[in-house]
């Protein structure tokens, strides 16, 4: 069985893909980790972020492990995890993002996982596993989504909302709920509000 879980930046799919998972007693995967991985490493090499050539060789190494408490990428032995959620990766992204050699990459990483399991993203219900039985797509309004999100970021609330809503602007293609899907609008539900709605539905 799999789950799908997307939604636009910060509406909380890591953290309700995570309890959803734990409660099923399954792995979840964070297919936007993988996208940051490939933008912090492209980073740190200096490489054109919109060149998949520059890329691509930096990728042989990048590996997802999706454990239950969280998951983590690997470069060889070296865990970038850490690193990932940086405003620098989160203002790059979306770039590395629309490159579709880069997506068929993160793609080929994540149908290679056995299932059972939750998948957390963009693109889950609608590309990545378009034939999973349960498909949610999780919603909140950028200022809520910005009050959220200024507990791990460093600038303040407007200056993240701005953030939030170009990178939402960047990533409208993949973006789109899977007509399948069962939107959920976040805003008036607490953390364990939305599991336990994803939960009544999967039951
Ligand atoms: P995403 O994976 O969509 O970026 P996260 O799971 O990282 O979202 O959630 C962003 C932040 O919002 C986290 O600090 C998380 O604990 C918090 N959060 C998520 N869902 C809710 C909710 N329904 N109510 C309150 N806070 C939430
Ligand atoms: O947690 P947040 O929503 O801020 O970001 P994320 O889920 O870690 O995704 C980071 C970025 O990766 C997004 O802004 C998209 O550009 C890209 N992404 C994507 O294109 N497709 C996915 N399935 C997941 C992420």
């Amino acid at each position: 069985m799999i789950v799908t879980i997307d939604g636009v930046a910060a509406s909380g799919k890591s953290s309700v893909s995570s309890g959803v998972a734990q409660a099923l007693g399954v792995p979840y995967v964070s297919s936007g980790l993988l996208y940051r991985a490939v933008t912090l490493l492209g980073l740190e090499a200096g490489a054109d972020l919109a060149q998949p050539g520059a890329l691509l060789p930096l990728l042989s190494g990048v590996r997802l492990e999706p454990l239950a408490s969280g998951n983590r990428v690997w470069n060889a032995v070296h865990d970038l995890t850490a690193d990932l959620h940086s405003t620098r990766v989160d203002t790059g992204v979306s770039v590395v993002a629309a490159l579709p050699e880069i997506r068929e990459w993160v793609d080929a990483q994540l149908r290679a996982l056995p299932a059972p399991l939750v998948a957390e993203g963009r693109d889950m219900g609608t590309n990545v596993f378009p034939h999973a039985p349960h498909k949610f797509y999780l919603t909140a309004s950028p200022r809520v989504r910005a009050e959220r999100r200024a507990r791990e970021r460093p600038e303040d609330i407007p200056a993240i909302e701005a953030a939030l809503t170009e990178r939402d602007r960047q990533d409208t293609t993949q973006s789109a709920p899977a007509p399948d899907a069962r939107i959920i609008d976040t805003g008036p539900l607490t953390l364990q509000g939305v599991i336990d709605t994803i939960l009544e539905h999967l039951r």
